[in-house]
């Protein structure tokens, strides 16, 4: 499928897709959103793809959702278009997805980076939610996501002052994976996905799912959600095989079954 405002790199066991809109530092369209989750499904189908790499590229990851395109719109035709609710494919997407960030990650773009299951960060990573100083607060998960991850106090300061906290804050509060030098955020990140990809998907699917179900429901039901997914993987060959392959001594060879 041909993109023009994403570029979509298959380099298996990893997927890559880079925003590219660097003329105003990757504004995340309506037409963006919908070809990163347009992209998201394809790779998602790609059986040669185990993880997937999101980023901005060397310079920005995104600096938030494109204001011009937003600036004389009112709330019905923001309902109707479905302004931020088509992002919900890209956080429901089932591999793992890996946030690449570089440079800027504010308003839409952070909560996109949000939205990753793992982030790199480079060193030179800002990620904020100045969404207040437009007169509108964040509404693609900021006010939601930062305080389940950093808690309320530091999901506060970022949502009120609008002020971003640097790569070295972000990875003290819990809120990124690594902080590595800009140049290699892709290549690390890359790493991370192939790693990630060498293990049985359908395992690193429900891991997923489990994780995700502890931010969203009260722990007896994200228990439960784990025991159904822990009781259904022993249904799979891959169950099997890394077992056995456990007990043999060599390594497993997972088909995603
Ligand atoms: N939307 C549209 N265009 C944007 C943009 C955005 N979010 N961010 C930057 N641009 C454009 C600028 O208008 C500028 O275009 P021109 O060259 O045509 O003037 C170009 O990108 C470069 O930007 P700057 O000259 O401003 O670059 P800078 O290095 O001086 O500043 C910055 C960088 C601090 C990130 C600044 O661009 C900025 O504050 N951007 C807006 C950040 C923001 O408010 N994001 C939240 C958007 S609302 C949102 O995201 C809602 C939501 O929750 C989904």
């Amino acid at each position: 499928m041909a993109y023009e405002f994403i570029q979509v790199e298959l380099e298996p066991p990893v997927g890559v897709i880079t925003l590219n809109r660097p003329k105003v530092l990757n504004a995340l369209s309506p037409e963006l959103i919908g070809e990163v989750a347009a992209a998201l499904a394809e790779l998602g189908r790609e059986e040669s793809v185990g993880a997937v790499v999101l980023t901005g590229g060397p310079k920005v990851f995104a600096a938030g959702a494109d204001i011009g395109d937003m600036a004389e719109r009112g709330p019905v035709d923001q309902l109707q278009r479905d302004q931020t609710g088509r992002w919900a494919a890209i956080a429901a997407f089932t591999k793992p997805l890996i946030a690449a960030v570089n440079g800027y990650a504010l308003g839409g773009g952070c909560e996109l980076a949000l939205m990753c299951d793992l982030i790199v960060a480079g060193d030179t990573a800002r990620f904020g939610q100045p969404e207040i100083n437009l007169g509108i607060i964040a509404g693609a998960g900021g006010t939601q996501r930062w305080p389940r991850t950093a808690g309320k106090y530091v999901a506060m300061e970022v949502n009120l002052t609008g002020l971003p906290v640097t790569a070295q804050r972000a990875y003290q509060l819990g809120l990124v994976n690594k902080v590595v030098p800009a140049e290699v955020t892709v290549e690390v990140a890359k790493r991370l996905g192939r790693r990630i990809a060498e293990k049985p998907p359908l395992a690193a699917r429900l891991a997923k799912e489990s994780v995700n179900q502890a931010l969203e429901t009260p722990l007896q039901q994200g228990l439960a959600v784990e025991r159904r997914n822990f009781y259904f993987l022993f249904a799979s060959e891959d169950q099997k095989e890394g077992m056995r392959a456990f007990l043999e001594k060599r390594r497993g060879v997972f088909k995603g079954r």
